[in-house]
């Protein structure tokens, strides 16, 4: 790829089961759960296009009809809301589907994340592209995908979105050992292992969802054999990467030190709903206020 030539494209592996918030996704996507008022794939996709991706190909599968839905126009419902001269929801409903320019791939067989990713293949060809998981949410105020796409042009490199995390979570991402540069903000990463125990993580450095890949990965990941959990892991093609260098310009790490909220749990969609929510115009204040009766409370006991 010339230096002067964009990244437009971007993957996001929503073919997922989501299975941690039965019964709500036994007939939907896990990714339409909203976080406040907007599904949560929503937050992903508009990251994507703010950083300028407006290409976008999610992976999916069976069940996932109301994702295509959400990102397409929805005429009765428009309709009704012009008669009705309601332009504030009738903008709520377009935003959605004005995003990207939307396409849509099933993944088929749930073979993990880098089987998943091998399924952009065809849709990529042959420039880099970014992946985004959708459990992540990262806080639009703060940057992190505009730097990992510029760190790619600039490294020629394959570049991961790092985040240091509590030691004793580092079981649940991949884990990376890492090198420092020049750059305070970017680290070279020299090995990858996916959700490794404690003892013998490299680094309490995690992978985080975000990716800016060379097209030279699918090649890799072609013959990558399944790894941690019987799936072909996206951190072990990426691992293979690190190590060879000269070939694929190795592995890059951004260490993202802002806000991030992880979805893909209970707990932490918990977290992130008050979060987001407490930091809003129009129902900020009012929860926030409630939010400290409530803490008060919880002390009395
Ligand atoms: C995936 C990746 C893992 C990464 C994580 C980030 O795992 O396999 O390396 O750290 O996403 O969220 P998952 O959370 O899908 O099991």
């Amino acid at each position: 790829m010339r230096m002067t030539e964009r990244i437009t494209k971007a993957v996001i592996p929503a073919a997922g089961l989501g299975t941690r918030f039965l019964p709500a996704t036994k007939a939907m996507p896990k990714e339409m759960l909203p976080v406040v008022d907007k599904p949560a794939i929503q937050y992903v996709v508009e990251e994507a296009v703010g950083a300028g991706l407006t290409d976008v190909l999610m992976i999916t599968g069976r069940n996932k009809n109301a994702l295509e839905n959400h990102f397409d126009r929805v005429a009765e419902l428009e309709y009704t809301l012009e008669q009705k001269g309601d332009t504030a929801k009738l903008q709520k409903v377009n935003e959605s589907t004005e995003l990207a320019q939307m396409h849509y791939v099933r993944q088929g067989d749930p073979k993990g994340l880098g089987h998943a990713v091998l399924r952009a293949e065809m849709h990529v060809g042959d420039e880099p592209f970014a992946v985004l998981l959708g459990d992540d949410i990262i806080d639009e105020r703060d940057v992190l995908l505009t730097r990992m796409l510029d760190e790619q042009v600039a490294r020629d490199a394959t570049i991961v979105a790092l985040l240091e995390v509590d030691p004793d979570s580092i079981h649940l991402y991949g884990a990376a050992e890492v090198e420092e540069t020049d750059d305070p903000d970017v680290v070279r990463i020299t090995g990858l292992v996916e959700k490794p125990a404690k003892e013998v993580a490299p680094s309490n450095y995690a992978v985080i969802g975000r990716y800016v890949l060379k097209p030279g990965v699918f090649e890799v990941l072609h013959r990558t054999e399944p790894g941690k959990g019987g799936e072909i892991q996206l951190t072990d093609a990426l691992m293979e990467m690190a190590g060879d260098v000269e070939g694929t310009g190795g592995v890059y790490g951004v260490v993202f030190r802002g806000r991030r909220y992880d979805t893909g749990d209970k707990l932490d969609y918990i977290k992130a709903v008050v979060q987001l929510a407490a930091d809003r115009d129009d129902l900020g204040a009012d929860l926030r206020a409630w939010l400290v009766e409530f803490a008060a409370g919880l002390e009395r006991g």
